[in-house]
This record gives structure tokens, sequence and C-alpha cells, in this order.
């Protein structure tokens, strides 16, 4: 580059100078054909440049004799004889100009050369970034990761590119840019040794560690929780001292009818001779949100979950999700009546119908946010439990004891909660929980009656939601879960104990 350039230089200041000399300095130029010397311009042959702007062989001609005489006044004159008989202006008028361009060339040159360098600088500096940075990742094994090795990956890509532009352009000296080129070819060479390293060994055993200590930290989430969580009383006793919290719900499946059938209930039916029995009831509404028509049974959960061998039969016709299973019977509210009605189940039939006393029904005080549930139906330890309103007990909940074989009401309380104020209901242990809406994420038990003991007061128990609406609940005492049907969903809740008794 500097060699090139410095020769321009040169030409340029020779050129200048030259053509300056002609016009007006000491020695006064004056062409004759007379007595000519030999005036012999040495760097004018050597340049090559010379051919291009000199137009022909006229010019590297030498120029003819000259003769130099002093005049009185002491001022010397020379005259030089030319080949050519007249001042060739417009050879001089056409050096000019090329001087110009040249000129004008090299300057523009000159700035590329900084913008070169500049370049080249940058070069330099995130090179040795890079290097640093590959060098930290070849010492230290773990501390780098996938994406680590993308990013420079990226960055040594983008750098080849503009190296290879550089190239291309660059007019003077390649060394410098050969040299980074081939620095930037061993970066990609180096990070794909390490990539190939780091792939076989240390990524995977990152991902190992990290699911390791994921593992571990669900270990330790679960020890944590075992250990606040008293443990649970034995399935089917009531030695505790009441619901104190809940888990968050776990979704079982969507209902077998679809997602459109967004009332119903579902539960596992519970018998107190065989409580760990696992018969599954499954019973969505039409989509009225009124009329139970058909239910299915499972034998196992495994079944429930497949939909596979399933019992299904039809009724004519329930009413309201307050449905529920015990001891082998679905107990229900019937279509348009204040009944209430036995269905045995295997072999599926109508047991028993009995008006419930006093019972308001068809939409009268039916939960919040849940039509045609006047009456509910609940079982928990001490047995089959129906709640409902009275005009008498002017729409507050009402709680009665059945015989699951008669329908008779063995006993019943009158609590001061008005029904329609609350989304749902459950039994445990003789204890009446209740709910209410906090927003379309949250319910809250908020209220309880206990009827061992006729004490009834505030809960504050949040119980998230899956979906906007609860529109079932049923406990089951063996395995101590809630089964809740929530917009067409079958959610199960765990129930957590007060460990000491009351
Ligand atoms: C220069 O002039 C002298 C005398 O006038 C002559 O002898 C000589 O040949 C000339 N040289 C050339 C190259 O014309
Ligand atoms: C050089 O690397 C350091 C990190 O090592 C970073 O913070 C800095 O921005 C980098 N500089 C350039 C020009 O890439
Ligand atoms: C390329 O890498 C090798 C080994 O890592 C090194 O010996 C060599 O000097 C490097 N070449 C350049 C141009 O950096
Ligand atoms: C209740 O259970 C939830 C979910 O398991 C838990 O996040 C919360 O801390 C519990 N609350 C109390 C008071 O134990
Ligand atoms: C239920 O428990 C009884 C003993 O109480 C046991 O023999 C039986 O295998 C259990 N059945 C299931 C399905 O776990
Ligand atoms: C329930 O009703 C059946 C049939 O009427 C009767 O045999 C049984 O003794 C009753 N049980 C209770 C606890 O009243």
């Amino acid at each position: 580059m500097s060699q090139g350039l410095g020769f321009l230089l040169a030409l340029l200041s020779f050129l200048c100078s030259g053509t300056v000399g002609a016009q007006n300095t000491g020695p006064t130029w004056v062409p004759s054909s007379t007595q000519p010397e030999v005036l012999h311009i040495a760097p004018w042959e050597e340049t090559s440049a010379a051919t291009s702007w000199g137009g022909g062989g006229a010019v590297s001609k030498p120029f003819s004799n000259f003769t130099g005489t002093v005049d009185d006044r002491g001022i010397c004159q020379c005259s030089v004889s030319l080949p050519d008989t007249t001042f060739p202006v417009d050879r001089v008028e056409r050096l000019e100009y090329t001087a110009h361009v040249l000129s004008e060339k090299f300057k523009t040159e000159l700035s590329k050369v900084k913008e070169y360098a500049q370049l080249i600088t940058t070069y330099e500096k995130r090179l040795f970034n890079l290097t640093v940075r590959v060098e930290i990742m070849e010492k230290d094994s773990i501390s780098y990761t996938e994406l680590d090795f993308e990013l420079i990956k990226i960055e040594v890509k983008e750098m080849t590119k503009l190296i290879t532009r550089l190239k291309e352009s660059f007019v003077g000296s390649k060394q410098i840019v050969v040299q980074l080129e081939m620095e930037i070819r061993n970066m990609t060479l180096l990070i794909e040794k390490l990539e190939t390293l780091d792939k076989n060994n240390v990524l995977v055993i990152r991902r190992e560690i990290l699911a390791l200590k994921e593992r571990l930290k669900e270990c330790e989430a679960q020890n944590e929780q075992a250990s606040l969580v008293p443990p649970a009383p034995a399935p089917g006793t009531c030695n505790h001292g009441g619901v104190v919290n809940i888990s968050r719900p776990s979704v079982v499946q969507l209902n077998w009818r679809g997602f459109s059938y967004k009332y119903g209930s579902w539960g596992r039916d519970y018998s107190p001779e065989h409580p760990n029995k696992t018969l599954y009831w499954v019973a969505p509404l039409e989509t009225n949100g009124r009329t139970l028509s058909s239910y299915r049974l499972y034998n196992t959960l495994d079944n429930l979950l497949l939909y596979t061998h399933f019992q299904e039969s039809s009724i004519n016709a329930g009413q309201g999700s307050g449905a529920t299973v015990y001891k082998n019977n679905m107990y229900v509210n019937w279509h348009y009546t204040g009944n209430i009605v036995r269905i045995n189940l295997t072999p599926h039939s109508v047991a028993v119908t009995r008006q419930l006393p006093n019972a308001a029904y068809n939409n009268r005080f039916s939960y919040a946010n849940v039509a045609w549930q006047d009456i509910d139906f609940a079982v928990d330890e001490q047995g089959l439990w129906v709640t409902y309103a009275t005009e008498a007990s002017t729409g507050n909940i009402v709680i009665s004891l059945l015989n699951d074989t008669s329908l008779e009401v063995l006993n019943t309380w009158v609590t001061k909660m008005y029904r329609p104020s609350v989304s749902g209901t459950f039994m445990v242990c003789g204890v009446l929980y209740a709910t209410r809406t906090l927003n379309t994420r949250m319910e809250e038990i908020f209220y309880y009656y206990d009827t061992n003991t006729g004490k009834e007061g505030n809960l504050a128990i949040p119980m998230p939601k899956m979906q906007e609406v609860v529109q079932s609940i049923n406990y089951h005492p063996y395995d101590q879960k809630l089964y809740v049907y929530n917009d067409g969903y079958l959610v199960n809740y765990d129930l957590f104990f007060q460990k000491e008794p009351k």
C-alpha cells in the first residue's frame, strides 16, 4: 500500500511543480527550434502511469537542444527548442486535468484507507474480545451455555462476512486483512471444536444436573408440605378439628358428553363397609342446565380417565346438579317436583321416591350462579344428607340427615345462612361447609354449620378454581377429596384438617 501510494505522491508532486515551473518561474522557457539542448526528465520515462496520460510517444521524446545567454542586466535567458514547432498547450492542459483527477482519486483512496484502518481496529478489538470469551469458555467448562455458543457463533459469522467484503474492496496491502481472516477462521474452528466437545459432555451433564436439581426441589417442597400439613386422619374417621385448608384443583378430565355440558356433578361412591371401593359416577345435565337424563359409571379410575368400560343409564328425569351416590345408590331431585329419589345403580332402577317435607324447588332457592339446584345431596362419614331451603326458613339453608334406604328425614337443622348467597356446600363429619365466589378464579370456603354442636361461623379458606363456575361439590370420606364439577371439567381437591379435634 505505502509503496504504491508513495509513488503516486511523488508523481503528483512532480506534475504539480512541473506545470507551475512552465508558467512562471525563473528561467523563462522560450520555445525555439534553434540550438536545441537535451532536457532529460528522468522520472518521466520510468513512470508507467505516464503512458496512460501522455497521449503517445511525443511526450517521452527528449526535448530539443537549448542555449542559454546572459544579457547585459545579468539576467539569464534560455531558449529551448522543441521537436515540434508549436508549444503543446493542449497537452499541458490535459496534464493539468489529469493531475487534478489523480489528486481527487488519491484523496478518496486516502479516506478509504483511513476507513479501512478504523474497521480493522474495531475488528481487532472484537476479535480480541471474542478470544477472551472463548478462552474463558475453554478454561471453565461449566460456566457456559448453549446460548453463549450461539452468540459467539453469530458474531464470528458476521465478522467472516465483513472480512470477506473488506478483502474484496481493499486495494492496498492485503496482509492485515488476510491475517484477520485467518484469525477469524481459527476462531470458527475453535468454536466448532468446543461445541462438539460440549455437546457430547457438558451440556448433557448440565441438563441432567438441572433435572436432578428440579426433582430435588420438588422433593423438598413436598417434604415441606408434608411437615407443615398434619398427617391426614384415618380415612372415614372424624378424629380431627375440621377443614383448615384445601389444595389446588387437579383436573381429572372433561365430562364424557363434552365441553358444552357445563352443568352436572360427579364423584366416587362411598360405602362404609367397602370404603376403598372404586366406583366413579359422572352425571352431566342437559345443556339447559336443568335436566339430568343420563349418567355413567366406571369401576376404576383408569376406566374413567380413558372413558372406557362404562355403564351408561338413562333417567326420566332428574333436576339440577345436586345428585350424589352412596352405597351403590344415586340420589336425585325429581324433575319439576320437590320429590327426592333413590336410584339403585346395579341394576339400574328407581327404588324409592319420596317428598322432601317443605323443601322449596324449581329454582326457588338455588345456589348463587347455579340454577335448579334447590335440593343438594351430600355424603360424609356420618351418612347421607340433603341441604335445601324452605319458606319457613326464609330461604336459609336447612340440613337434613336422611335414612339412605327409605329417604325419611331423621333430623333437621336450620342455619342462618341465606341459601342463594352461597355458591355451593358439602358435608364433612356432620359439618356443613359453604362456599362463595370471590372472583372468576377463586372461591372461598367461608361458612360452616356444625350439626354435632349446632354452632355456626365464618371461615376464610381460599379455593382456587380452573373455570369460572363451580356447579357442584361432593365429598368422599375415604380419600378425603372434594369432587367438583367445574364448567364441564371434573376436578379434585384434597382437604386438609386441623390436627386436634375440637
Ligand atoms: C545540439 O546542437 C549542436 C550544435 O548546435 C549540434 O551539434 C547537436 O547535434 C545538437 N544535438 C541534438 C540532439 O540535436
Ligand atoms: C467485550 O466483552 C465484554 C464482556 O466480556 C462486553 O461487556 C463488551 O461489551 C464487549 N465489547 C465489545 C466491543 O464487543
Ligand atoms: C490458529 O490457532 C492455532 C492453534 O490454536 C495457533 O497456533 C495459530 O497461531 C492460530 N493462527 C492465527 C492466525 O491466529
Ligand atoms: C393452603 O394450601 C395452599 C395450597 O396447598 C397453600 O399454598 C397455603 O399456604 C395453605 N395455607 C395455609 C394457611 O396453610
Ligand atoms: C380394599 O381393602 C380390602 C381390605 O380392607 C382389600 O382386601 C382390598 O383388596 C382393597 N381393595 C382395593 C380395590 O384396594
Ligand atoms: C332406615 O329405613 C329402613 C327401611 O325403612 C329401616 O329398616 C332402617 O332401620 C332405617 N334406619 C334408620 C337408621 O332409621
